[in-house]
């Protein structure tokens, strides 16, 4: 999808479509009250082409509920689309993320190519820093908008729309904007980076693709990049990593990106990203049941998050040192296999009592968090779909953020504003940790039935120590089971966006 930013009056503008944004400005409460549709934009012309629709009551303004209006009168549009935003006095940019996406994915099945949408006037402080965010925003959304998962399909009509157009209202911070509009399509596509290979079948992307992919990505933005594979692994002793892997016909892969820009203070803090790249997790010898098992192909997208977190960071080019470090593998069942039972010794020294082969994220992110530490982390942060229990205890609306430093989680917290992901902060601590001491080893690698997201949690801090350190649970949070009218079902590319923001915290 091509991207561009425009300052041209809404009413000339020549457009298969032109969308436009309402916000109910009704305030009151009670039986009486009505809902008010208002648009959000200055322009006489659009506002008297929607009149009348928006006075006979039948739309509402919301959150991503259309309108659509062919030939309307005084435009030069086509068509002109009505996206609510819901309640105006509560608006906010991620609702502007959410109604750009929303415009895209209503195009689509239509087969419309291109479309314009009007950034909202006015919003709170619209000439300060939030129109910057608003045009950003619009620039994600309409991007996550746009992606499908349908990329095997043979009959797949190629529905993806061909341009997309924000019209700003003539600024005299125009640079500003521009930047960050993009600012938004960087990040946007590196969503979609991310979302595409989680899409991928185990089958066509092992560990080896993985890394063929991340080399290809680091080569086009450049980031250096090195991926080893069994050898390495048992070079650095990485026995949790190898233990998992090596049930596989499949090799590991070790990727390794690293992001040095010039202007970073020598002495300056090296962010280390961890992601899990379980290509498949069939849960071993202690196999996973049937219903479901398909999915196990998106246990690879902590480690998307963090190649595409990259390819954003390469792009937008912080004053930071970055690290990230993948750990892929396949988990099957085999004749090599690890079983219950088996004491591995981690790369740190720790040895592991296996109890349970389907917990093998923790395995495989242990001896990465310490090779991330070797390379010279000062911070770091993990992604991955590590436990079905962070889906119990926080449904499928927040994913799971642990930390061992408030300072750092702050940093997060901040980023977490920008980037519109909903991501709860959950509890470490001894007690947890008392529940995956082992008796035959140093740790055991699951915690009983209950706090299970908390265990797995406390297993990695146990690699992490004291070095300031954040855990993002995405298990619920990675794939999408119904499509919503702003973004598709599938892969949501969850963490991108806020990892990207965290970083350039620094
Ligand atoms: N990859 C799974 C976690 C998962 C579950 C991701 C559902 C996405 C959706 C992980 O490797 C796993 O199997 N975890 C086990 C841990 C248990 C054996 C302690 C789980 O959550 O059941
Ligand atoms: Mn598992
Ligand atoms: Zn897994």
């Amino acid at each position: 999808m091509r991207t561009e930013l425009g300052f041209a009056a809404l009413a000339g503008i020549e457009t298969e479509l032109l969308a436009v944004l309402a916000g109910d400005s009704q305030t009151g409460k009670g039986p009486e009250t009505k809902p008010a549709p208002a648009l959000l934009t200055d322009d006489e012309a659009v506002k008297a082409a929607a009149a009348a629709v928006l006075a006979s009551g039948e739309f509402k303004a919301g959150a991503n509920e259309t309108l659509l209006l062919h030939a309307p009168a005084g435009l030069k549009a086509k068509r002109l689309l009505v996206v609510g935003l819901g309640k105006q006095a509560k608006a906010t940019v991620h609702g502007v993320r959410n109604a750009a996406g929303t415009a895209v994915r209503f195009a689509k099945p239509r087969g419309i190519k291109e479309l314009v949408l009007a950034l909202p006037v006015p919003l709170p402080g619209m000439d300060g820093p939030e129109a910057r965010a608003s045009v950003r925003a619009a620039a994600e959304g309409a991007l996550a908008g746009d992606f499908d998962a349908d990329a095997y399909r043979s009959e797949r009509k190629d529905q993806s729309v061909q341009k997309f157009t924000l019209a700003a209202p003539e600024s005299p911070d125009k640079t500003a904007l521009e930047a960050a509009f993009a600012e938004g399509v960087i990040v946007g596509e590196s969503q979609n980076f991310a979302r595409t290979l989680v899409n991928e079948p185990g089958n066509k992307l092992t560990p080896t693709v993985l890394g063929q992919r991340a080399a290809e990505m680091a080569q086009a933005v450049g980031l250096a990049c090195e991926v080893h594979s069994t050898e390495k692994l048992h070079e650095l002793k990485m026995g949790a990593f190898w233990s998992v892997s090596q049930g596989s016909e499949e090799p590991p892969a070790l990727i390794v990106l690293r992001y040095a820009p010039e202007g970073a203070a020598k002495d300056g803090p090296v962010l280390g990203l961890v992601g899990k790249g379980i290509t498949f997790d069939t849960g071993g010898i202690s196999i996973k049941p049937a219903d479901n098992m398909e999915k196990m192909k998106y246990d690879m997208s902590g480690g998307a998050a963090m190649l595409g977190a990259m390819r954003a960071i390469a792009l937008l080019k912080p004053k930071v040192r970055v690290i990230a470090v993948i750990c892929a593998a396949e988990n099957m069942p085999d004749g090599k296999a690890y079983k219950p039972g088996d004491v591995e010794t981690a790369m740190s020294g720790k040895t592991i009592e296996i109890i349970n082969t389907d917990a093998e994220g923790r395995l495989v992110l242990a001896d990465g968090l310490s090779y991330a530490r070797q390379l010279g982390a000062t911070h770091l942060i993990d992604a991955a779909t590590l436990t079905g229990a962070i889906g119990v205890a926080l449904g499928l609306v927040n994913a799971g953020a642990f930390a061992n430093d408030d300072a750092t989680f702050v940093k997060f917290e901040a980023a977490l504003k920008v980037s519109g992901e909903k991501f709860w902060r959950m509890p470490l601590g001894e007690e947890y940790a008392d529940q995956i001491k082992s008796d035959i080893g140093d740790i055991k690698n699951t915690g009983g039935r209950y706090g299970g997201a908390c265990t797995a949690a406390e297993f990695l801090h146990a690699f992490a120590e004291d070095v300031p350190w954040i855990h993002l649970d995405i298990a619920g949070m990675a794939w999408i089971d119904e499509t919503r009218p702003y973004i598709a079902k599938g892969p949501s590319g969850i963490g991108v966006r806020s990892i990207v923001e965290w970083v350039r915290s620094f």
